[in-house]
């Protein structure tokens, strides 16, 4: 059995996750990749955390230029963020011929054309399941579980953050500034909490989620965004009395003019499924035609749901690997339609 080799690009709290689940379930990941997965190589600014994080296990480095230009290093795993550095390393490493995983939604949701197309240019995958709803495997669901229908709308609660502000400040009466600092301190939140309480980041991933639903390209800037910075506790309250509860939803609809893409908080009837979903917990609703409405429930942040993701991806990468570039690429590369719809 031939060993796929892996250079990371940062280990942080996803990082060190994916480090360690690919450790624990080594026998079945192999088993079911058809190839051994092994992380050869780890780059991150602080080299002696990551060293302590990986042992002697692999070589570390603070460069990610050489894991990007490492010959051995078949896929790398972009977990760095942002869309600096993250952009021209997850470009080096297509033009060197690798297959790239990203949790990287604001790369993809501002480049993803760019990156897919170097990507077929090249003929190698990009895969992102980790990107949308962490641990949730709704891009596997979008791509290939409903792909005999013609989807209708999305709409879902994909920031853990935010859902976990409007979860305590209903139940426990907290204030906006006080849960915001313990979704921080549980590692939730971006760095730069700002996208996640305006809604940046949902948006990303509405975007992200539409392109592959709706076949058109990523067009993160013509999404409507609203945080919930303008909420409330009375707000919230008022809702409640109504029978409402408030949920920020990113949601992605074919209409009659074309695709509607937006980010808001909305008053949803208590009794819903959706309006259940507390705490960091994400879920997604896809309406298709053939299936009727779909739902899907889980973890969206954290070390170890997103680093099930990520493993999720390196697997399908192993599994075509050793595929023709011309039938495995449309697995996995986001394809622009030429006939899509207008986005609004
Ligand atoms: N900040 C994101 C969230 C992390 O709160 O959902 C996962 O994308």
């Amino acid at each position: 059995m031939k060993t796929i080799k892996v250079g990371l690009l940062g280990i942080g709290t996803v990082g060190a996750g994916t480090f360690n689940v690919l450790k624990r379930n080594q026998e079945e990941i192999s088993r079911r990749a058809g190839h051994g997965i092994e992380i050869v190589m780890v780059a991150d600014l602080d080299v002696a955390r990551a060293k302590e994080l990986v042992g002697t296990h692999c070589e570390v480095v603070s460069d990610g230029n050489l894991v990007v230009s490492n010959p051995e290093i078949d896929i790398v795993v972009e977990l760095i963020g942002g869309y600096g550095i993250a952009k021209d390393l997850v470009l080096k490493a297509i033009a060197n011929g690798k297959h790239v995983v990203t949790a990287n939604k604001a790369l993809l949701a501002t480049h993803g054309d760019e990156i897919f197309q170097a990507a077929q240019n090249k003929g190698v995958m990009v895969a992102y399941e980790a990107a949308v709803a962490g641990g949730i495997p709704i891009i596997k669901a979008l791509r290939e579980g409903l792909t005999a229908n013609r989807i209708e709308w999305i709409a879902g609660i994909i920031n853990g953050t935010t859902n976990f502000i409007l979860s305590e400040m209903r139940d426990k009466g907290l204030d906006f500034d006080t849960v915001l600092k313990e979704a921080q301190r549980l590692g939730y939140a971006e760095a730069d909490p700002t996208f996640d309480i305006e809604g940046v980041d949902a948006a990303h991933k509405a975007t992200l989620m539409a392109a592959i639903a709706f076949g058109i390209p990523v067009q993160f800037d013509k999404a409507h965004v609203e945080g919930i910075t303008k909420l409330e506790a009375v707000d919230i309250r008022y809702a409640e009395q109504l029978g409402y509860r408030i949920k920020l939803l990113g949601i992605a609809k074919r209409t009659s003019q074309g695709i509607e893409l937006r980010v808001h908080p909305t008053l949803i009837p208590a009794k819903r499924l959706i309006a259940n979903v507390e705490g960091a917990m994400n879920a997604v609703l896809v309406q298709g035609d053939a299936v009727g409405a779909t739902l899907y429930y889980g973890k969206g942040a954290g070390a170890e749901p997103t680093a099930s993701a990520v493993i999720a991806d390196l697997v399908d990468i192993a599994r075509l690997a050793d595929a023709d570039p011309a039938h495995r690429v449309p697995h996995l590369a986001f394809q622009p339609n030429a006939m899509a719809d207008t986005p609004i």
